[in-house]
């Protein structure tokens, strides 16, 4: 018999993919330059040069079976040394490579955190807005997914909602910051706050509740600030990083799973994650990718245009009189929409070539995301378009 969960989730299909390819489409009718497709987080900027670099130099001089060859299935460990060593260097935590999990991307690292973690029927907390992949990642391990609801005002944390959904069957939260779809980044204060909920939680019910820190946009950041790292407020952390943004490399598949030093079960989580590859047949990350990606630990594609487009962004909704919160990172923002019903003002916005996403599926409605991952010339361009479409439809607004 077929599986009938993966059967009713190919009717889900994705809000944002789907805007995307209306967007293909609508691109072949009129020029892609003409549609202002900011539906999709991919990232625009090149590689930074030293990347491709490292990998002409490892296929030129590099062992064949080193590179070729089967890796170990917790990964090659001189990569996870240098991880580690970067991490303790950066945010002063004592990792060891023993504590780094190499996987494919942010995605291949939460499912490894969260199946690590819970059990089948257990609860993972999510806070509003939140990436809606996060639902089938979790959904998909025998864990439930549970959704606070958001902080409107600031896109923090609802500590009130937050204190009511930790019940006993909460095996973990996962956080994302930056985030996406809001662009914001959590505060001290906020992440001080969710450590004692998280301790106090963890007391009451006799069990360590986990944190996962999703951060694949945690080199994204604005106004020179300096991210708080979530791992340091929290024992029971285990940090889902990604090189898709930083690197500029989704497509080669590249994160790990850092766990902390002070975690329950710290030196099993790793090998246990290595017995879940053997379930779910992930296997590690190309052992190429690994090498080239240790080389690169430290560095980043250039990412200043990120700033450079959200200001462009920012400065416009405020002018036009948008409620807007100002991102503190990533390449997204989300502003309140100028009626209530999300879907309908993306429609119409639609009209003008302009793709927004309705932010209800990140649990925000009312407002839309704009994924700002493009050159900005075209955001310049964008720009007059969407003071157009705003003055047209919601001249009272
Ligand atoms: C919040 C968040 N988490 C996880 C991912 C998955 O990242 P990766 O491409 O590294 O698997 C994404 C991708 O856009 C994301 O936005």
């Amino acid at each position: 018999m077929i599986n009938e969960q993966y059967l009713a989730m190919l009717s889900n299909k994705s809000v944002i993919r789907e805007l995307s390819e209306y967007a293909t489409r609508r691109g072949k009718e009129v020029g892609y330059e003409n549609v202002f497709d900011f539906s999709l987080g991919n990232p625009s900027v090149p590689v930074p040069d030293s990347f491709n670099e490292s990998i002409e130099k490892l296929l030129k001089e590099e062992e064949p079976v080193k590179l070729h060859g089967y890796s170990p299935s917790l990964g090659i460990p001189e990569v996870k040394e240098k991880v580690a060593a970067s991490l303790t260097e950066r945010f002063g935590i004592p990792y060891t490579g023993n504590l780094i999990f190499p996987t494919s991307g942010a995605a291949g690292a939460i499912a490894h955190a969260l199946r690590a973690v819970t059990k089948p029927g257990d609860e993972v907390l999510v806070f509003a807005p939140y990436f809606p992949e996060y639902v089938p990642y979790i959904n998909t391990t025998g864990a439930r997914i549970k959704v606070v609801p958001a902080d409107m005002e600031n896109f923090q944390i609802n500590f009130d909602a937050a204190e009511e959904a930790m019940t006993e069957n909460v095996a973990a939260v996962l956080i994302n910051t930056p985030n996406n779809p809001s662009g914001v980044l959590y505060s001290v204060e906020t992440l001080e706050k969710l450590a004692l909920l998280l301790k106090k939680k963890s007391a009451e019910y006799g069990h360590n509740i986990f944190l996962i820190s999703d951060e694949p946009y945690r080199e994204i950041i604005f106004d020179g600030c300096k991210a708080p790292y979530p791992a340091a407020f929290y024992d029971h952390t285990l940090v889902c990083y990604s090189f898709s943004k930083s690197l500029s490399i989704p497509g080669e598949r590249i994160g790990y799973v850092a766990v902390n030093p002070t975690c329950e079960q710290a030196e099993n989580l790793v090998p246990m994650m290595g017995q879940i590859s053997r379930g779910i047949g992930h296997n590690c990350p190309s052992s190429v990718i690994m090498l080239a990606m240790a080389e690169n630990v430290d560095k980043t594609a250039d990412l200043s245009v990120y700033e450079t487009n959200m200001n462009l962004f920012y400065n416009l909704f405020v002018e036009l009189g948008f409620k807007v919160v100002r991102p503190g990172g990533t390449f997204y923002i989300m502003p309140k929409a100028l009626e209530e019903d999300d879907v309908m003002f993306c429609k119409k916005a639609l009209q003008y070539d302009l793709v927004f996403v309705p932010a209800g599926g990140f649990g925000a409605p009312g407002h839309f995301r704009i994924a700002y991952c493009t050159d900005t010339e075209k955001v310049e361009r964008a720009l007059p378009r969407i003071r157009q479409f705003v003055e047209e439809c919601y001249p009272n607004r």
